[in-house]
């Protein structure tokens, strides 16, 4: 097949939500279609669950499992695709914000009750920030929640999307008779009572007599005025629009029911992306250039402290990687080979002679990769896309053993370039600060540095709002902030200057006072 072929045929997506509203479930009977897994309830154990936020012999299962379902391939249709997981845990947001970088494409699982929450509104910022086409599934409408059109809003006004509907609901919660797939022109029943997928009639027609044998008079006008007012209301579904992420198109279903599954999933494949063109800092790179090209996105060390190899996960981005060739490592100017490299097909791991662009490629590493870094095949280039959000809770780190500080650096230096969480390095103090966001990577960081490196460490507060990159194109002022500011200065791994706001307040008069001075909450932006 030609690389033209194979680059059509392939779909790299996650799906993404707020805890709990079914992002494991959903992600579970897509890969039932494929017949990817048999059981239901694989996917499922890769929770990392609430309930063992203090239970580290969990979180170290977990990990190792993790592993195997980071990426879950399978065929559909014929269609080659690839579903990025992304942590369960929230406080590992800066994971997904990463595997974001990777996909082409993403769908947002939204709870048809809880309405738009915290999470997935960060998610979704990450997808616009770099035009990542998404789609909406309104889960659990099994269940009563909030009314369609309501929630239509709230995800336009939460969320900044444009959004098109492509399947309706009639009712729901115990009421609940199905959806009208606006994108087929087909009715999905639904039986409450046996809690099933009934049939499924064409219905090119809307205003059909028909309709009102199979759902009720009653219920049959309300879903023609709806559908009408959806006309009016929403732009007609483009799906090059979509491409542009510039509409939205929003699904109805139940996820545990498996209803509206497979219209998602068909409808997903007739309208996402195939793999896209990437920006570097020297030039875009298409996917179809014959020189292989990829990037490391994530980095999964060995749970077993006496082999201490990791995982580097690279996305390949352009022509055909292959097994046993040496390639250009553009960070380390240096030519590497890969003799074991993995591929997660229907989420067992094997050994991958090639690889296409979309394709997830894993690779053994003894610590050559950091996040983000770059492999070619002798072209220095540098793929953006991977940046760093300022943190949200901040702390000291320790050494607490005075025997071990050498450990103790070698461990916050592989873990940070696995990207489990940030440091800092005050300018005047010379004291490491670790950035998460939030309270459990302390935890497991403290954890992994005493088990996998023999290290400990503590932490001490500290007080610190956000930590902030900063350029100006007056020079004055910048030197100016920088002397006045020496205290609050530190440097991020890059051994660029990051600013230490130790309030709202404080970066609100830093800003005022040094208006030429431009702050930025991510580690990619434009040097002045
Ligand atoms: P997450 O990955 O987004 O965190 O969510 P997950 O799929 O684990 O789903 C969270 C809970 O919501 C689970 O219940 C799951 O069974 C339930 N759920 C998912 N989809 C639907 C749906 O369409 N309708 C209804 N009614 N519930 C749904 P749980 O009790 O937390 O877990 P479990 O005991 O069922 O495993």
């Amino acid at each position: 097949m030609s690389l033209k072929n194979e680059i059509n045929k392939r779909r790299t997506f996650a799906v993404i939500s707020h805890p709990d509203a079914g992002k494991t479930t959903l992600t579970e009977k897509l890969l039932l279609y494929g017949g990817a897994i048999q059981v239901a309830g694989a996917v499922k154990n890769n929770k990392i669950r609430k309930t063992a936020t203090s239970d580290f012999m969990e979180i170290e299962r977990q990990r190792g499992i993790s592993v195997a379902t980071s990426v879950m391939g399978f065929e559909y249709r014929d269609k080659q695709i690839n579903i990025l997981d992304t942590p369960g845990h929230q406080d590992f947001s800066e994971d997904t914000y990463r595997t974001l970088t990777a996909v082409d494409s993403a769908i947002v699982v939204i709870d048809v009750a809880k309405g738009v929450e915290s999470q997935t509104e960060k998610l979704v910022k990450v997808c616009r920030m770099r035009d990542t086409p998404v789609i909406v599934f309104v889960n659990k409408l099994d269940r009563l929640g909030k009314d369609a059109f309501e929630l239509l809003d709230e995800i336009e006004e939460k969320l900044g999307l444009k959004v098109r509907p492509l399947s309706w609901p009639i009712n729901m919660g115990d009421k609940f008779k199905g959806v009208y797939n606006l994108y087929e022109r087909n009715l999905q029943l639904f039986t409450p009572s046996k809690q099933t997928v009934t049939e499924s009639i064409t219905f090119d027609n809307i205003d059909d007599p028909q309709l009102d044998e199979y759902i009720g008079e009653e219920d049959a006008q309300t879903l023609r005025d709806e559908l009408e007012l959806i006309n009016e209301v929403y732009p007609p579904f483009d799906s090059e629009k979509y491409l542009e992420a510039q509409i939205t198109p929003v699904f109805f279903g139940s996820a545990l029911h498996n209803f509206g599954v497979r219209e998602l999933l068909d409808c997903f494949l007739d309208i996402s992306p195939a793999p896209l063109v990437r920006a570097a800092e020297e030039r875009d790179v298409h996917p179809e250039e014959k020189p292989f090209t990829g990037f490391v996105f994530k980095i999964h060390a060995n749970m077993d402290p006496n082999h201490r190899d990791r995982i580097a996960f690279v996305r390949v981005t352009s022509g055909v990687f292959k097994r046993n060739t040496f390639y250009h490592h553009v960070r380390l100017q240096k030519k590497l080979k890969f003799s074991s490299p993995t591929s997660f097909m229907a989420s067992k791991q094997s050994i991958v002679e090639e690889a296409y662009p979309g394709d997830i490629v894993g690779i053994h590493d003894t610590g050559n990769f950091k996040i983000g870094d770059t492999i070619t095949e002798g072209e220095d280039l540098n793929f953006k896309g991977m940046p760093s959000f300022s943190p949200e809770m901040f702390k000291y780190i320790v050494n607490s053993d005075p025997m071990k500080y050498k450990q103790l650096d070698k461990g916050i230096d592989q873990l940070m370039d696995e990207g489990v969480a940030q440091l800092f390095k005050g300018r005047k103090t010379g004291r490491k600060i670790i950035g998460t966001v939030g309270q459990l990577q302390f935890e497991v960081i403290q954890y992994r540095l005493l088990h996998e490196y023999g290290a400990s460490a503590r932490y001490e507060p500290i007080t610190l709002y956000k930590t902030c990159w900063f350029t100006s194109k007056n020079k004055e002022q910048l030197e100016d902030f920088k002397t006045r500011k020496s205290n609050q200065l530190a440097k991020d791994k890059w051994g660029r200057d990051v600013f230490l706001a130790e309030s709202a307040f404080a970066l609100q008069m830093a800003q005022e006072k040094y208006p030429d001075i431009n702050f930025h909450f991510t580690s990619e932006f434009e040097e002045e």
